[in-house]
């Protein structure tokens, strides 16, 4: 794809933007490439010279894939210095990926913060804390949050790269700290000390699921059993309640703080690029930092107007002269020429499309924001070299 001086010069506003950060969270539909975007900045960042670690939280597994790695865990890895050599490339600086399981995090939260490991094991054993940590929306979302507060606050990388959840509610997870504040604040207290709660006659409060998924999930239990497990879980879990609020706020300040940019992803076509401009309202008035859009899988413009115009015989006689020996010899080349050239056509209609719709969105965001483009391949993204390419698009290094 042709880059103009414009394109050129957002690319380069982009990396610098990047370059100041310590975190930038990729957001964006389902689908767009978010995972492969956050892969993308982590790889051109560890090149010129940073310490990198790209952070999914993608249940496909994906990214493992496309950096040339077996298998991703919530441990940290690095990305083999072969890998990049395989590639002739020479990283400056280190690219460390992990996954972020959510249910792993809640309890490394647990751990980190109980006052002694019997509470700490207490806690882990109760039920109500498994209903807390798996059901109760943006718990999870939270402890994730949480562990990149950790992380960053660790001083172990230079850049953390984040990817987020194939969900249309992405946005759950920056709103996942402000929303536990409220969760373990004294209203959720009182709402278990509600009378009412245990007879599962109440239905109202933090459980989004509502108390009759509560006593559904929890009626196994003798009244007697369910009442000392709930206390033992006030008990235990309340250790830990006080330190939430503070965190919680620490994980805000940094989302909003010049340390973290985010990074829109979206696809050309006009439906998508309306829900990222949606995220981008949200962010913006959250006065929370976009530093680009990246457009992803736009149809590159390859086809010139006069080999569009070119008559089918033209072109079946190039075809045919001398015969390409691919092409089924049972074949009439005009009608062959024919399909060619109406493909070629459809083809240059979604480049067309695809400029219509990004023009569009520049038009409705500020003029500075960079809009960055990278073509549809013709593959998937799933290796290192791929992830290059992307990037080679992405940054303009041809
Ligand atoms: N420019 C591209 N050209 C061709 N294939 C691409 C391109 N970008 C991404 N892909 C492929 O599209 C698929 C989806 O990309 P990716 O996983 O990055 O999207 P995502 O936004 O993270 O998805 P989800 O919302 O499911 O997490 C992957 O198989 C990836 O390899
Ligand atoms: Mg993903």
């Amino acid at each position: 794809m042709a880059r103009t001086d414009d394109e050129a010069q957002a690319s380069r506003y982009f990396e610098r933007v990047i370059s100041e950060r310590q975190v930038v969270i990729c957001v964006g539909s389902g689908g767009v490439g978010k995972t492969t975007s956050s892969a993308v900045i982590g790889l051109n960042a560890a090149l010129s010279g940073r310490r990198v670690l790209v952070m999914t939280i993608d249940p496909a597994r994906r990214l493992a894939n496309s950096l040339g790695i077996e298998a991703l865990g919530s441990e940290m890895q690095q990305i083999p210095l072969e890998r990049f050599e395989e590639l002739g490339l020479e990283p400056k600086g280190e690219l460390w990926a992990m996954m972020l399981d959510m249910k792993d995090s809640f309890d490394r939260l647990v751990q980190r913060h109980a006052p002694d490991p019997k509470t700490r094991d207490a806690i882990l054993d109760n039920r109500f804390y498994h209903y807390f940590s798996t059901s109760l929306a943006g718990t999870q979302e939270y402890a994730a949050s949480e562990r990149l507060h950790e992380l960053v606050q660790s001083g172990e990388f230079d850049l953390i790269v984040l990817d987020t959840p194939p969900t249309t509610h992405a946005l759950d997870f920056l709103e996942a700290p402000e929303r536990l504040v409220d969760a373990v604040s004294s209203r959720a207290l009182q709402w278990l000390y509600k009378p009412g709660v245990l007879s599962g006659r109440s239905g109202m409060g933090i459980v989004s699921l509502g108390t009759n998924y509560v006593m559904r999930t929890l009626g196994k239990f003798t009244g007697g059993e369910l009442l000392s497990e709930l206390g033992v879980f006030l008990k235990t879990f309340s250790s830990l309640f006080e330190g939430f609020e503070e965190r919680a706020r620490g994980v805000i300040d940094l989302l909003k703080s010049s340390r973290t940019g985010f990074v829109v992803v979206t696809a050309p076509d006009s439906l998508t690029v309306e829900e990222a401009l949606y995220f981008y309202e949200k962010l913006d008035r959250d006065a929370l930092h976009v530093d680009a859009f990246i457009v992803n899988r736009v149809h590159p413009r390859w086809v010139s107007e006069e080999a569009l115009a070119l008559p089918p015989e033209a072109l079946a006689a190039a075809l045919s002269e001398p015969p390409l020996p691919a092409l089924d010899p049972a074949l009439n080349p005009t009608d062959l020429a024919e399909h060619l050239l109406e493909n070629a056509s459809q083809f240059e209609l979604r480049a067309t499309q695809d400029a219509s719709s990004i023009a569009l969105m520049g038009d409705r965001l500020p003029k500075t924001m960079p809009i960055l483009k990278v073509p549809y391949f013709n593959r998937d993204i799933h290796s290192l070299a791929g992830l290059n390419k992307a990037r080679t698009a992405l940054f303009g290094y041809f």
